[in-house]
């Protein structure tokens, strides 16, 4: 281990020279600085493991003998000593970049080997986080550059397979009978179903890298509301869902990306009538407070999901298994998209269930993000 001592007294430097010789588990190259300016040197032309400071040496005492040490580290861990009885100088240290600071009295002897140790490992352990933490930004960010040249290269073809079935649902080159035209219908549908999921998981990735852009639009939640609900493909009145709005009479516009809470109530509300039996009713309600912000609360009487599974559907691909019992399709990606683009708005997501009696989702948006 390579230690920096920057210390003007003899007699302290031969104290800490005998103490790291007598540790038989590690082996000390010891450098000594007697100045700032010497030790500033040293650190720019040598690496070392940890810097060993005393604060007061002819030419820089107290703290600016930290910031001048700090701003050469280069990462490496400081520890300070300072004379007894000031701690309030070593505590202040620790404001300016040092990592622990040593009072010079009798205890000192057995403090510093322990102190020299202690860095070490948290050098180690820091160095180790930052790799970790660089490599997982990397796959992400080229999982993420991946998934977007392939949701394009996938969409050109997809757009022919979409173009070329309307065309023939056009009837543009002669009659289709009746079969032909069911297989076109069906190719169609299916070619926008994977338009569709190209898109989510192309929306997943960015947000998992970081990447969502927000726009803040001035949006009215009641007509936004009022658009969703009219863009659900909902089955025709009767035996099937209701959804009932209930909105305050004075609710306050939002800041925020249209298109995307869009698809955020989009997404919920799909879920909420698509997990509800025959005839459910769901309830949307949106309300404001101060305190809280505004809140957008979306019920069902549906099925539910088991409490061990609520945290698990927010991940991508995971699914209730009572949704699996149902044979209720779908792919898992709904939510965690949601969630993604409500959290990049400020807000939050949250889901409260029980199975058989029916699921309230609960968006919040914070109160900076609405309008007076
Ligand atoms: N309103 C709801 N009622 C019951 N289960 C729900 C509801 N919303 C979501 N879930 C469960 O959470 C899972 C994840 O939802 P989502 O990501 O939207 O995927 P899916 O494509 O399956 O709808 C669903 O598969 C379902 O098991
Ligand atoms: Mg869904």
């Amino acid at each position: 281990m390579r230690i920096l001592l920057v210390e003007d007294s003899r007699t302290s430097v031969l104290m800490v020279q005998s103490l790291l010789e007598d540790d038989k588990d590690e082996t000390y190259e010891l450098s000594v600085a007697g100045t700032v300016a010497e030790a500033r040197e040293q650190l720019q032309t040598h690496e070392f493991d940890l810097i060993l400071l005393d604060l007061t040496l002819p030419d820089s005492s107290g703290l600016a003998t930290v910031d001048s040490i700090f701003a050469v580290s280069g990462g490496t861990g400081i520890v300070v000593l300072t004379a007894t009885s000031d701690e309030q100088v070593g505590l202040d240290a620790l404001k300016h970049g040092a990592q622990d600071f040593l009072i010079k009295d009798e205890t000192y002897r057995k403090v510093l080997l322990r102190a020299v140790k202690y860095a070490r490992q948290r050098a180690v352990a820091e160095r180790e986080l930052k790799e970790a933490q660089e490599l997982a930004e990397f796959a992400t960010q080229s999982k993420s550059s991946f998934i977007a040249n392939l949701s394009h290269e996938l969409r050109s073809p997809l757009n022919s397979i979409l173009g070329f079935s309307e065309m023939m649902l056009e009837n543009m080159n002669g009659e289709l009978s009746d079969k032909h035209r069911e297989y076109a219908k069906d190719i169609h549908a299916s070619g926008r179903y994977l338009l569709g999921l190209i898109g989510t998981v192309l929306d997943m990735s960015k947000i998992e890298a970081n990447r969502i852009e927000i726009h803040d639009d001035p949006v009215d939640p009641q007509s936004l509301l009022q658009e969703v609900i009219g863009s659900l493909h909902l089955p025709k009145e009767g035996d099937f869902e209701r959804i009932v709005v209930h909105l305050p009479e004075q609710l306050p516009h939002i800041r925020g990306d249209r298109i995307k809470l869009k698809q955020v109530l989009i997404n919920l509300i799909d879920n909420a009538v698509k997990y509800s039996p025959k005839g459910g009713m769901v309830d949307v309600e949106a309300e404001w407070l101060q305190d809280t912000g505004f809140i957008v609360r979306i019920k069902d009487r549906g099925i539910g999901i088991d409490q061990t599974q609520i945290a698990s559907v927010f991940e991508p691909f995971e699914r209730s298994s009572g949704s699996r019992e149902h044979a209720i399709a779908g792919t898992g990606l709904g939510l965690p998209l949601t969630k993604g683009l409500v959290e990049a708005h400020g807000g939050t997501l949250t889901l409260e269930s029980q199975v058989n009696v029916g699921t309230t989702a609960t968006v919040t948006l914070p109160s900076s993000r609405v309008i007076a």
